[in-house]
């Protein structure tokens, strides 16, 4: 990741605090009606991996993983703080999320509302593609958009 800047696992209660606050004070959350406490809720839902990316001791973003189920290796959420965007945070933040993911499984899969066309760019710009609509999802009028990024079927999968 960039200089200075690094990313770890968090297991640290006021970092889940830092990432729901970022979480419920930008969109997409704001127009999927998320408030705090239930960004606090997925942040601290079980079975969660959570990564924080610091700048001096700083958390400036956070990608939460979930690495069970079905859609095992789910990029549940990326987030970075307004004042840091577009400085190469959130594309490091995915870049590790796939390195950590492809160790045990070959596809990582993320949801993207249909508005939220700066993030759309970015995961197409990774090499994601779209595998599915989910309609009205969250809220009525907003799409989620499922997105893969796989490294070949999950029988004989070795890890990377
Ligand atoms: C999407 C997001 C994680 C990108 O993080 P970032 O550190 O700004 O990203 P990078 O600097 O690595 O890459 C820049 C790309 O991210 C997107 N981006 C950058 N700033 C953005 C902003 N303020 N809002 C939305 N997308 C932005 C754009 O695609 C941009 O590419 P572009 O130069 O072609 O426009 C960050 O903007 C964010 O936290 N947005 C709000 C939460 C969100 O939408 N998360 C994704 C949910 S699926």
């Amino acid at each position: 990741m960039k200089h200075g800047i690094n990313i770890r696992l968090t297991k640290d209660a006021a970092d889940f605090r830092a990432c729901a606050k970022f979480m419920a004070a930008t969109d997409p959350w704001l127009t999927l009606g998320r408030d705090y406490k239930a960004c606090l809720r997925a942040v601290t839902a079980p079975a969660r991996e959570v990564y924080a990316a610091k700048e001096a001791g700083r958390a400036l973003g956070f990608v939460i993983l979930q690495m069970t189920g079905t859609f095992r290796g789910y990029i549940q959420t990326v987030c970075v703080a307004p004042e840091a965007r577009g400085r190469g945070i959130g594309t490091g933040l995915v870049r590790f999320a796939e390195e950590r993911i492809f160790k045990d499984v070959p596809n990582v899969f993320i949801c993207v509302s249909s508005f939220n066309r700066g993030a759309q760019r970015l995961y197409r710009r990774l090499g994601y593609k779209k595998t599915g609509k989910l309609k009205d999802f969250i809220v009525k009028g907003s799409d989620e958009i499922l997105l893969r990024k796989t490294l070949g079927p999950i029988a004989g999968y070795r890890g990377k």
